[in-house]
Parts: structure tokens; sequence; C-alpha cells
């Protein structure tokens, strides 16, 4: 992980704020929310934020304020709070992904946000670039986002046409498809059970093994056609049986509850007292890490006894949000030294 994580500057105002809001393509009838919107723009995120009247009201952006959005993706959560804060508060909104950051400058230009490139469990690191010791709230939307998705040369969808990828920054680890080349077949099986709770990544990992050893596997489309047929369909799940497979390497090559557990250590001591953290987990081995640091850090006192979930309005609109769990704790005022 990068110590010293690139910081784009970007602090310009409302002035040229683009005047469409972010919507989702044709393609991708992932329901819209700004659906007052008449025509749409192929180079904007389709990305639908989640929850986004509740983060609002949790986060309570106001003048002044400075935000952070650990999990910029299509920038949907960063103009919301972004457009509430004036000419002296911004969001510092940041990403793994440069993809993302490339097209937020582009979509967020106007609006009062600094980008980086950065880890999320690196925003000290990034704060004390720009001098600042605490902030008022910050907001983590874990996972990825549609845009990531959409975008078949990442490999993160299982109709992707490419090699298996699934990182959040390409120029940073080793792609899903060399870490299935590298490791024996028991390491293979643990990672799937431990990151995807897959009850037949024993018999996934007896097949990866042997179909590597007949020619490398690389494609998107094979690997997941080969755990389709070790999973037996049930007819009571949804889901693609490829998924839990898919979501414990992408969970590996990103190292991403390594990230979680370093950011729940360390954002408490950059936030304000009274400043609010506020998470969204899509799976329960996150939201099992948000939970317990919430109940169990005395330096944050939980908000939400129970998850927030979306209401079926917003799921129907928007079937990315039926996953989503949000947590959100307030700063006490127990020091790190205390603690
Ligand atoms: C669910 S999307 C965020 C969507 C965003 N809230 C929006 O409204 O468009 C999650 C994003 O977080 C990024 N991400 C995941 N883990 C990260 C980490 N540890 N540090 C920084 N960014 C991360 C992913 O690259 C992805 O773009």
């Amino acid at each position: 992980m990068k110590n010293r994580p690139h910081v784009k500057y970007r602090h310009s105002f409302i002035r040229s704020a683009p005047c469409f809001p972010p919507v989702p393509t044709c393609s991708q009838k992932t329901g819209g929310y700004y659906t007052h919107v008449h025509f749409i723009d192929p180079s904007l995120p389709i990305h639908v934020p989640v929850l986004p009247q509740e983060i609002l009201s949790w986060l309570a952006p106001r003048p002044g304020m400075i935000l952070v959005d650990g999990t910029l993706g299509g920038g949907g959560h960063t103009r919301l709070l972004a457009e509430k804060l004036g000419n002296e508060g911004y969001v510092l909104a940041m990403d793994r992904d440069p993809a993302a950051l490339a097209a937020a400058e582009k979509n967020l230009a106007g609006l009062p946000v600094k980008i980086a490139q950065s880890n999320f469990c690196d925003l000290a690191g990034v704060l004390d670039e720009l001098n600042v010791p605490a902030v008022d709230g910050v907001l983590l939307d874990l996972g990825l986002s549609s845009d990531q998705l959409a975008d078949e040369s990442r490999g993160f969808s299982f109709d992707a046409c490419g090699e298996l990828d699934l990182r959040f920054n390409p120029d940073e680890g080793e792609p899903a498809w060399r870490l299935l080349a590298r490791l024996e077949e028991r390491e293979i099986a643990d990672l799937i059970y431990q990151f995807g709770e897959e009850r037949f990544s024993r018999r996934i990992a007896r097949r990866i093994v042997e179909a590597r050893a007949e020619a490398p596997l690389k494609s998107v489309q094979e690997i997941a056609a080969l755990v389709r047929r070790c999973v037996p369909r049930s007819p009571k799940e949804r889901i693609d049986p490829a998924t839990r497979t898919f979501q414990a390497l992408r969970i590996a090559v990103n190292r991403e509850l390594e990230s979680l557990e370093l950011a729940l250590a360390r954002i408490p001591d950059r936030l304000k007292p009274g400043g609010r953290l506020a998470i969204i987990s899509f799976h329960s081995l996150d939201d099992r890490l948000v939970k317990e640091a919430f109940r169990n850090d005395l330096r944050l006192e939980p908000l939400t006894k129970k998850p927030i979930i979306a209401s079926d309005e917003e799921t129907a609109r928007n079937p990315r949000a039926r996953s989503a769990k949000l947590r959100v704790a307030a700063r006490t005022g127990v020091k790190s030294t205390e603690y």
C-alpha cells in the first residue's frame, strides 16, 4: 500500500457544475435515481448511489464542513455531499481505481471536491498532505461500482471477454488469474471458503488445479463456467453459482478485509469529536467487521442499533441497494492514547 498517496488538487466551485446528473445508460437498466432526466449521456457514470437520502441525513453536510468520501466510485455520493458544502467546505474523495478518478475529474468539475488516488486506509497520509488534522465525517461505500462491473476489460462481470483481473487498481498487486495459477489447491479452497463462504470450495479448488495442469486458466468465462459446473444450482438462489467464488477472489486480490480493518482502526483518530463515520457494506464479512468495531471501539459511539437498509421503493429502482447495510457511528471524546 502506498504511504504517500498522490493527491490531486481540485477545489473550484459550483459555477461550472454539469447541468445534468448521472443516470444509467440504456443497456444498464439499473433503475434511475434521477427519474426526471429525459436524456442519457454515455460518458456519465452508470453507478446509482445507494441510500442517498440516508447518507445525507446521517452525515448532515453543511457549508464549511470537510467530509471524506473514501470510495468515490461513480461520484454519486460525493456529488450529493459536495452540493451542500458551499464555498468554504469540500469533499475529499478517494478511490484506488484510476478510471474512477479520471471520470470524476470530468463529471464533478466545478464542485468543491479534492480527488486523491489512495486506499481509504491511508486517509491519514492524505489528510497530512492537506494539513487537515480532523474532518467532520467519513463515508465508505464498500465493494465495487456498477461502472467497474460494466467495464469488460476488468473481468468483474461473468460475461466479460478478457482475463480474470478483479483489481480495483490495475497497477497494484496481482490479477486473480495469477493467484489461481500460483496457489496450492488447499490455499485456493481456503480462500474461496473464507472470503466467499462457498460450501463447494474444495471441489472448485480441485477442478481449478486439474484445469490449469492442462492449459493456462485465465479467461473470465472459462473460470466462471468451471465454477458453475462445481456448484449445484439451488432453486431458492437467484444469484449466479459463480458469485461467491468471484467475490472471494476479488476480496483476496484487493486485500479488502485488511483495508477495512486498518481503516476502522485508523479513521476514528481523524474525526472531530461528534464527527460521523458511515459505512455501507454489501456482504456479511464486511458488515461483521464494521459491527464489531463500532461496538468495541471506545472512540466510537454507534448511532444505528441495527443496520439501515433500503426501502422497497429504492430496491425497485436500484436493485443493487437490496443487499446494502448502512451503519453509522460518532466520534466520542476518548483519545487513542486513553484507549
Ligand atoms: C460501491 S463503489 C462506490 C460508489 C460511490 N459511492 C458512488 O456513489 O458512485 C466502491 C468504490 O470504492 C473503491 N474502493 C474499494 N475499496 C477501496 C479502498 N480500500 N480504498 C479506496 N477505494 C476503494 C472501488 O474502486 C469503487 O470504485
